[in-house]
């Protein structure tokens, strides 16, 4: 496997030279546009890497997968999609348009940032530190990794210039789906999003969601494997934005990515695969990434349909 991974980044580095890093965050800017790293943990535990897997990375909205898991845990599933949908939008992430369309009274899904944020507001905490805290937790629990921490660099860089996230949420206050104070769950979703990790802790994260809901290696339950299904289903259809489709046929693996580089994949029964690379795609995904998870899938027959 090692010498397959090996082969693949190789193959495909340059393709990193095509995309271009997210800036419209200013601190993402600073990436090195030509990475590309992996790390598959397969049902045994076994670990294999390749390329830059040890560069740390912002989880940006693959964190959405695992608020979403929070949000469910805390509220029940029927709350939770009473205030957001779970249906694809064929828009950009940050797309808002839809939200102002006759008939629509909630954002689409979770995985767009604004049925993000609403995820965001209802994860439960006496104050925002402490909403904030159990995120963290949250996290550090299923990446298996208790150094996960906040880079406060791309955190602040969010929350100055985030004006579109500032703007989707007052709208959605506005429309009674957003409880609460606004900018109190906007710099915790700032905060969500700007969780340090790196191609392991990602993979780690598929293969909680490919073992249903549990930690391969002590057993423990963390969720339920109905919300782990909850969560690999939307990967499928809205992980990837308005590219799920074609990257549904071509892949086939439930997936979700985000705007710093990484790809969070996740194969039922089978592995969890982290990637990065951050040079993007028009549709803020990882270009290189892309193609070596296009090139795993083909050689290993993992896709699930
Ligand atoms: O809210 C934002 O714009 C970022 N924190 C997350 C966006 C993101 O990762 C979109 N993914 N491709």
């Amino acid at each position: 496997m090692k010498k397959l991974l090996d082969e693949l980044i190789e193959k495909n580095r340059h393709l990193t030279k095509k995309g271009k890093v997210a800036d419209y965050i200013p601190a993402l800017k600073k990436a090195n546009s030509k990475d590309l790293g992996i790390c598959i943990i397969d049902m045994k535990g076994n670990i294999y890497t390749s390329g830059e897997y040890k560069t740390k990375f912002t989880i940006q909205s693959i964190s959405k997968t695992l608020s979403l898991m929070l949000a469910i845990m805390d509220n029940g599933v029927e709350k939770v999609f009473s205030k957001v949908g779970m249906e694809p939008t064929g828009d950009a992430f940050n797309s808002m348009y839809k939200l102002e369309m006759p008939d629509v009274y909630k954002p689409l899904n979770p995985m767009i940032n604004a049925g993000a944020i609403v995820v965001t507001s209802l994860i439960k905490g006496e104050s925002s530190e402490e909403k904030f805290e159990r995120i963290l937790n949250f996290f550090r629990k299923i990446t298996c990794n208790n150094k996960l921490n906040l880079n406060e660099e791309v955190y602040l860089s969010e929350k100055e210039t985030g004006n579109k996230n500032v703007a989707m949420a007052y709208l959605l206050k506005d429309m009674g789906i957003l409880e609460g104070d606004v900018e109190e769950i906007l710099d915790i979703y700032f905060k969500q999003c700007s969780i340090e990790v790196d191609c392991i802790d990602i993979a780690n994260i598929g293969l909680f969601l490919a073992n249903r809901g549990k930690i391969l290696k002590t057993g423990e339950a963390i969720t339920t494997d109905y919300i782990a299904r909850i969560v690999k289903t939307l990967m499928v259809t809205c992980g990837m934005y308005d590219f799920s489709g074609e990257f549904a046929i071509r892949i086939g693996i439930p997936a979700k990515s985000g705007v710093s580089g990484g790809i969070m994949a996740s194969v039922p029964h089978r592995m969890g695969i982290g990637i990065y690379g951050p040079s993007l795609d028009e549709k803020g995904n990882s270009v290189a990434g892309y193609e070596v998870l296009e090139d795993l899938s083909k050689k290993l027959n993992l896709s699930i349909f």
